[in-house]
């Protein structure tokens, strides 16, 4: 094996977010500029030699390339055994499961989760640590720093390499050890230790119908193993199963808007009893049943009251956690079984180190994102599987199981409106617009609900007393209503404005509204707060969910 150092300089633009480098293919494609980002990395994460880390990626464009530059400089940097997913595929949850199970020293994952891959779109790169999860921000931070001071990166050339992704097996680049592994077998074991598959097994054999649509994203491969070959759903329960390096065109991201072919059919004449998507990474989830859509909050918080039920859950949660914008369902089940419950900044890196000191064993997010501690990320599939289960024991509909949950604990109604790429003044301008009004605002009253206080949300982690200021402007109201308002730290063009709306009725209230209505005075008052259409010239969302 032949190692060459490469003079390199660095790019100014390579700071992690929050869930990694993500970046336009272009951008990637740049001489040294992947480069560059790994080998920041193994100088931060290392010493990196005689170590284990796991590789894989949601498929999209330009994954087999980065997944050979990876080889060729983990082998150059002393890395000493690398798996692999077969065809270079791992969904993020899997990748987070297999860097535990190996007790690797961390893993590359390549995606840019819901955003649109091909030549002219996004690709992403994050590294996870030993404990499966995402870096936490003063590793993020540290990789930065290094890649603006870095000269050089090391890479073997010759030695068998590129390699071929396609076989499963073992083979040598040098001294390194490369392991192609099946990318849906330990993970589906895992899935295995924690729900009833007889039980779901059952289900499907009673004629239970569902459609999962993978949108021609990493989770095909796992929902066809899973849903039809293991669980019996019948052929053709997964659509859009074959990982495609533009997701056929499409935006996988499962929401109202993306994954509108499975919402029709969901809300059509044919309806099957469950639907199910997942995003381009396989992290998030979307839950309809029929004629029924299930908002991620009150799925959340659908979870957390039916665990008792699920066989990896029967000793007891630890603790739940929400992110902030996440709507406070989840805290009256916490409230009525007594256990602890967190609020959280946005982003999943929060959850882990609640999960790590075993505080907390389910969280989730609005953003169709739920989780709980079986890996450091949140899991599209095993929320779906969490669902199966439920409505499995209890062999009611989706909408059933959720209206009487409404009824016991009452329904917080939630939307997000998003305002997608804004001048990044523009954004800020709303911002600033907001923060003025706080002051007048405490204590009034709007449309029969008193506001109850008004802040920018700071979090101070429980564990390691880091704190995040400036995480989203809340108007807080006396029954738990909200309004919120907070820049996305997730886009690749412009700046994105999401407002969060809440609005909480106990369960004698009118839980069967449609959320915009329910939700019209707090979607005015933050219009009228922010000024944000006059301000950003616009006069309705991006998106709405
Ligand atoms: C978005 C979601 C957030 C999620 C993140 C990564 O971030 O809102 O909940 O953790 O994607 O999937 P944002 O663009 O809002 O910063
Ligand atoms: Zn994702």
């Amino acid at each position: 094996m032949k190692i060459k150092t490469i003079q390199t300089i660095p790019f100014a633009d390579q700071r992690p977010g929050t869930s990694g480098l993500r970046k336009r293919v272009k951008v990637f494609r740049q001489p040294h500029y992947l480069e560059n980002f790994v080998q920041s990395v193994f100088d931060t994460v290392g010493p990196v030699e005689g170590t284990t880390l796991i590789v894989g990626g949601d498929g999209r464009f330009y994954n087999r390339e980065a997944i050979q530059t990876i080889v060729q400089m983990a082998a150059a940097n002393g890395v000493g055994r690398l798996i692999i997913g077969q065809h270079g595929l791992l969904s993020t949850p899997a990748a987070s499961h297999l860097i535990r199970l190996h007790r690797a020293h961390g893993g590359f994952i390549l995606s840019a989760s819901h955003n649109p891959g091909g030549p002219a779109h996004d690709f992403g790169i994050k590294f996870n640590m030993a404990n499966g999860g995402p870096a936490p921000e003063k590793i993020t931070e540290a990789i930065y720093a290094r890649s603006r001071e870095i000269t050089e990166y090391h890479l073997c050339e010759g030695s068998g390499t590129p390699i071929s992704l396609e076989a499963c097996g073992s083979l040598l680049v040098g001294n390194m050890i490369i392991e192609i592994v099946d990318p849906v077998e330990d993970y589906q074991a895992l899935m295995q230790s924690l729900f009833d598959f007889d039980a779901i097994r059952e289900l499907f054999g009673r004629g239970f119908r569902m459609r999962f649509d993978a949108m021609h994203a990493v989770t095909g491969p796992y929902a066809k193993a899973i849903l039809e070959d293991s669980l019996g759903a019948p052929e053709g329960t997964v659509i859009h199963a074959r990982p495609l390096e533009d997701f056929g065109g499409g935006h996988p991201d499962p929401n109202l808007t993306y994954a509108r072919s499975l919402v029709e059919c969901l809300f059509g004449d044919e309806a099957p009893d469950f639907g199910a998507a997942s995003d381009g990474d396989g992290d998030r989830n979307m839950i309809l049943g029929r004629h029924f859509f299930v908002n991620p909050c009150d799925s959340l918080a659908i979870l957390a009251a039916n665990a008792h039920r699920i066989p990896g859950y029967q000793q007891g949660l630890a603790g739940v956690a929400r992110s902030m914008p996440t709507s406070g369902a989840v805290d009256r089940v916490a409230e009525a079984l007594g256990l602890r419950c967190f609020e959280t900044p946005t982003g999943w890196k929060f959850f882990g180190n609640l999960m790590d000191s075993g505080q907390i064993t389910l969280c989730g997010e609005e953003s169709f994102g739920t989780g709980s501690s079986h890996i450091r990320e949140k899991d599209g599939l095993w929320a779906v599987l969490f669902w199966l289960n439920i409505l499995a024991s209890r062999n009611e509909s989706v909408e059933d199981v959720v209206v009487s949950h409404w009824r016991r604990f009452g329904r917080n109604y939630f939307s997000r409106h998003d305002y997608e790429d804004l001048q990044s003044e523009t954004a800020q301008e709303v911002m600033t617009k907001v923060q003025d009004s706080f002051a007048s605002l405490s204590g009034q009253k709007h449309a029969g609900r008193t506001i109850r206080v008004c802040d920018d949300f700071s979090y101070t982690d429980p564990v390691d007393g880091s704190v995040s200021k400036g995480q989203g402007l809340r108007v807080v109201f006396e029954d738990g209503s909200r309004i919120i308002f907070r820049r996305s730290g997730t886009g690749t063009h412009g700046a994105t404005l999401r407002i969060y709306l809440e609005a909480y009725v106990d369960g004698q209230g009118n839980i069967h509204m449609n959320p915009q209505e329910a939700l019209q005075d707090l979607i005015d008052l933050s219009l009228e707060i922010s000024d944000l259409h006059a301000l950003s010239g616009r006069n309705e969302p991006t998106v709405i969910t």
